[in-house]
């Protein structure tokens, strides 16, 4: 089943040189191309959008702060279970609980500078791909 994720490698992600790495691993996997990407920093506006649901819980404002503190990658990946793939490579949100050889599980340590955002479910990527690619075919 061929889907779509939009992809955000965070702030920390550039920050620490991390980002070739990373595109570098979801590149090698077998089946899956990327096929939006942009260095971009992003408006507080874009960002309150992203993460509307998460409104008024106490890491929303945190969060927000932290995604507008420097530039982020932007990706779009297509391929086969790509939804649950990335969300697997990149490990759960606390990176010291995300195993030995995913993203974050690699090379995190705090909930918040924890590198990546992958879409979590079909609609979550519909949405987010048009919040950031409104021009994707
Ligand atoms: S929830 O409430 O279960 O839906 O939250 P979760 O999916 O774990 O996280 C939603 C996004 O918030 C980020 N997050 C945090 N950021 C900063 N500080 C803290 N403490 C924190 N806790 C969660 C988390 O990384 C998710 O962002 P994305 O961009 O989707 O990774």
């Amino acid at each position: 089943m061929s889907q779509r994720s939009l992809v955000l490698l965070k702030p920390d992600s550039v920050r620490r040189g991390l980002t070739g790495e990373i595109i570098g691993r979801i590149e090698r996997k077998a089946g899956w191309k990327l096929v939006a990407l942009e260095l971009r920093t992003l408006e507080r506006s874009v960002l309150e959008q992203h993460y509307g649901e998460h409104v008024g819980k106490p890491f929303y404002e945190p969060l927000v702060e932290f995604m507008a503190s420097g530039p982020v990658v932007a990706m779009v990946v297509e391929g086969e279970r790509v939804i649950e793939g990335l969300r697997t490579l990149a490990g759960p949100t606390d990176p010291i609980a995300a195993a030995p050889g995913s993203i974050r599980g690699d090379y995190g340590s705090i909930v918040r500078e924890n590198l990546i955002h992958a879409s979590d479910s079909e609609d979550s990527a519909e949405r987010e791909i048009k919040l950031f690619f409104p021009g994707l075919a």
